[in-house]
């Protein structure tokens, strides 16, 4: 039988609501089902409401899905969050009785399961607490225990044996519960364990530190910054197993300084970040496109202004991607919209920063960052990595050229030591031979030189479409909102909707051809987008005139499949 399930936790931070979450996540995938989480949590190390949740599935998982089907709340403050979300066949498993009172709910299976007395007064440690709730929602929904306790072990063991076993323990407390009051839930059973994909379980930031790998990149440098952080974790693990180098820079500046100098070395290198650190880096920007230094910059956005939200989604950092660095500066934005993509999208950041010699921007965000899916283990016979053109001394004698005008605007570059390759890479305007200069035809060349490598961005990351060849509504998105639109564009075809579906992987320069291609065949144009100003809305307008229904949501959350359905209806007459 098929199933689609999402399981929600909420509780508080520290009560180890995201172990659970993940537990259920790894275990499943192990057992053979497709996984996707989203997780939510404040920004403080303890306290405030921390929620994960684990979508299930026997087929391709496209978004998050609309809500949770079983939520499992750690705390009355939980409850009380999510008891509006609670629909009739819906299931609600709580700390009880007597933690706190619940409403009645028609048509909700409710199981008190006493989480915090067991875990206080029958194991004598209520960090297990987490642990009984996991072992009743195994019981109730028959969710593979032997899985789970493999997961257990993984985490724990580096804690200790003691650790591990009073986990076990709390499991069988909370299974032990359900058997002896309620039995197993009439509504939600996971079947039985399938045959293992050959899938690898990663989240996006370490889908980006995977990309980067594979792209060649052998250098990082980055000051720590949520939800950034966890890429050059796991790049410091990775990158050691090669010839690669991780940097923790004492600030933002010295981290992309320092990868400007080792990818000007002849190092393939990036940096990663949020908001706040693109704000800081914004002048190496501009050094690494006067220079024409290939740079990746990953920005694992969060909410803003300022400090904002560390920990909450938000897709509003498109216009400083876009435009960071005084004066005219050349550069590329890539955005992510899942796991998979964070990899792949990482590899044409590389490969668009190598060939053209620039910065160049990838986009994730902190619900990506840390979104889990089973994606399919790459085949790299199959991936195309670019390296950048390299000067060769053609023993002639002429000096070396290192801006060099060419049709493509793209000059071969030597790196130090090679022989007869010595230039000055400078932020100041210079001539063809590296040497400052500022005479006007200089400045003109030069400038149009620097721009020229745009020309051919679009083609190089085709936008992918779907639905209506004449659609009434034409859906444009970027990011992660692109689940929910794929998702939304399954159930609107099935209603037999004449919709039709445009997802740019290059933001900017504005893939100005595809969007005409897209407006043309769609009555209205929608643009579903996680920030208040409507920022890819207004880049399109600015680059093609184009005006699309903007549907902005800025409330720390992706967008969710049924919120764009119902915008789509509401212009669909
Ligand atoms: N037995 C033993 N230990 C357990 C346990 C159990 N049953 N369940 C959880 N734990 C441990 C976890 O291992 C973890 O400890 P570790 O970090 O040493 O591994 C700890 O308890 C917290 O549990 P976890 O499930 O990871 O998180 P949580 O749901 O309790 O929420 C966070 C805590 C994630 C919200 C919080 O710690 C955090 O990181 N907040 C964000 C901070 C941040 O980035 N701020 C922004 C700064 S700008």
């Amino acid at each position: 039988m098929a199933i689609d399930i999402a399981i929600r936790i909420g509780g508080e931070g520290g009560e180890g609501v995201i172990s659970s979450g993940d537990f259920l996540m790894q275990s499943a995938a192990r057992a053979g089902f497709e996984v996707m989480t989203f997780k939510s949590f404040p920004a403080e190390i303890k306290g405030g409401y921390a929620l994960s949740q684990v979508r299930f599935s026997d087929e391709k998982i496209l978004s998050q899905g609309d809500g949770f089907d079983i939520v499992v709340c750690f705390n009355e403050e939980a409850y009380q969050i999510n008891k509006r979300l609670l629909q009739p066949g819906k299931v609600l498993v709580y700390d009880g009785p007597g933690e706190f009172e619940i409403e009645p709910h028609a048509g909700v299976a409710c199981y008190a399961i006493p989480m915090s007395h067991i875990a206080k007064s029958e194991l004598g440690a209520y960090i297990s607490k987490n642990m009984v709730a996991m072992g009743a929602v195994c019981e109730l929904f028959g969710f593979p225990v032997e899985s789970l306790k493999r997961s257990i072990h993984d985490k724990f063991i580096k804690k200790s044996q003691a650790v591990v076993d009073q986990n076990y323990a709390a499991l069988d407390a909370g299974a032990t519960y359900v058997r002896d009051h309620y039995g197993k839930d009439p509504t939600y059973s996971f079947p039985a364990a399938r045959a293992a994909k050959n899938v690898i379980i990663v989240d996006g930031n370490q889908a980006i530190a995977l990309g980067a790998t594979t792209a060649g990149c052998r250098y990082l440098g980055a000051y720590p910054i949520t939800p950034a952080t966890s890429v050059g974790i796991y790049a410091s693990k990775l990158f050691p197993k090669g010839d690669g180098y991780v940097y923790q820079a004492e600030d933002e500046i010295a981290g992309i300084a320092s990868t400007i100098g080792a990818s000007f070395a002849g190092t393939k290198a990036m940096t990663c970040t949020s908001g706040p650190g693109i704000d800081l880096k914004s002048e190496m920007v501009g050094l690494a496109a006067m220079a024409e230094i290939p740079v990746v910059i990953a920005d694992i956005q969060r909410g803003g202004p300022s400090t904002g939200m560390p920990t909450q989604h938000e897709q509003s950092d498109l216009f400083i991607c876009a435009h960071a660095a005084h004066g005219d500066t050349p550069r590329a934005v890539i955005a992510a919209s899942n796991v998979e993509d964070c990899f792949y999208r990482t590899i044409d950041a590389f490969n668009l920063a190598e060939k053209y010699q620039m910065p160049v921007f990838l986009l994730s965000d902190a619900a990506l960052s840390l979104q889990v899916e089973a994606m399919a283990r790459p085949d790299l016979a199959k991936i195309k990595i670019v390296d950048r053109l390299r000067y060769k001394a053609d023993g002639n004698g002429e000096r070396y050229q290192r801006y060099k005008v060419t049709a493509s605007g793209i000059s071969p570059m030597s790196h130090p030591g090679d022989r007869g390759g010595t230039y000055c890479a400078t932020g100041l305007q210079h001539q063809e031979n590296s040497a400052p200069r500022t005479s006007a035809d200089v400045c003109v060349t030069m400038n149009d030189k620097r721009w020229r490598k745009l020309d051919n961005l679009e083609a190089e990351i085709e936008c992918a479409t779907e639905g209506a060849a004449k659609a009434k509504v034409g859906i444009i998105s970027w990011g992660l909102t692109q689940n929910a639109v794929r998702e939304a564009m399954v159930r609107m075809r099935t209603e037999g909707m004449e919709v039709a579906a445009l997802y740019p992987k290059l933001l900017f320069p504005v893939p100005v051809k595809a969007i005409e291609v897209f407006a043309a065949r769609c009555t209205t144009l929608l643009l579903p987008e996680a920030n208040y100003q409507g920022q890819f809305a207004q880049l399109i307008r600015a680059a093609t005139g184009i005006d699309c229904v903007r549907q902005n949501i800025y409330r720390g959350e992706p967008f969710i499949p049924k919120e764009i359905i119902a915008r789509v209806k509401e212009l669909y007459a």
